[in-house]
């Protein structure tokens, strides 16, 4: 019998964790979100319904997307609340994702499509990699770290807990990003940025 999960979230990104959650031959049990435009799949309510219902499946992903720190926050507030409540956390991998064999990788941690990741690194709970990002050997990322598609990431880079790193952005290697950092997407990052930063890079210009 396939597994079931429970998808916490709603919207646009929790449709691309159903699909992956899909490959991996999970069925499921339905959204949980404080509202849903998934209409193909039983919406619950929220958190406190999670845990009245948490004994009918095995375990959940947040699919609560990242684009700044109100995201960051959002999905920090829900691990704490599966911690508090003993609910499993499911690390969803698609199977299109390159990861090398000794990568430790935590609970509840999404890897989308065409993302690599090289030897050597070690990744918390709860971590988010979006869409064809690209994470260097040796790299240490903390919980619930949010990585955009088309990230780069060089070797023995450190992310600590609760960043988000945006679409494009550029970390050197060796760098640390401190704790509940937003890297504003396009970012070149050369230097340790320090905790509760935010990096922008200089966005364009119109002309006409
Ligand atoms: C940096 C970032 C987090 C700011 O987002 P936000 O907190 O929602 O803030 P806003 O977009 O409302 O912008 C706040 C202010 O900063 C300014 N700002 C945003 N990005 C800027 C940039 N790169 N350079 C200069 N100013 C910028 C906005 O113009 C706005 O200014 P205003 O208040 O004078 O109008 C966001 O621009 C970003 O880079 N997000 C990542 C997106 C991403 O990776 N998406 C893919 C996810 S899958």
């Amino acid at each position: 019998m396939p597994k079931k999960i429970a998808i916490i979230g709603g919207g646009g990104f929790a449709k691309e964790v159903i699909e992956v959650a899909l490959l991996n031959g999970y069925e499921i049990y339905g959204v949980f979100a404080k509202e849903s435009s998934l209409d193909e799949y039983k919406y619950f309510g929220y958190l406190d319904e999670l845990n009245k219902l948490k004994d009918e499946f095995d375990g959940v992903h947040i699919a609560i997307g990242v684009v700044n720190q109100e995201g960051v926050e959002n999905r920090r507030v829900v691990i704490e609340f599966l911690k508090e409540n003993s609910i499993e956390q499911i690390s969803l991998i698609s199977p299109l994702a390159t990861i090398a064999k000794d990568v430790k990788i935590g609970d509840g941690v999404y890897i989308g499509h065409k993302v690599l990741i090289s030897v050597g690194t070690s990744i918390g709970d709860s971590v988010l990699f979006n869409h064809s990002c690209l994470i260097g050997h040796d790299c240490k990322i903390e919980d619930n770290v949010s990585i955009a598609p088309l990230v780069f990431l060089g070797g023995n880079v450190i992310v600590e807990k609760d960043v988000m790193v945006g679409v494009r952005s550029t970390i050197r290697q060796g760098v640390k990003i401190g704790r509940g950092s937003i890297i504003g997407m396009c970012s070149v990052i050369i230097k340790n940025i320090k905790a509760n930063a935010l990096t922008l890079p200089i966005p364009s210009k119109s002309y006409r």
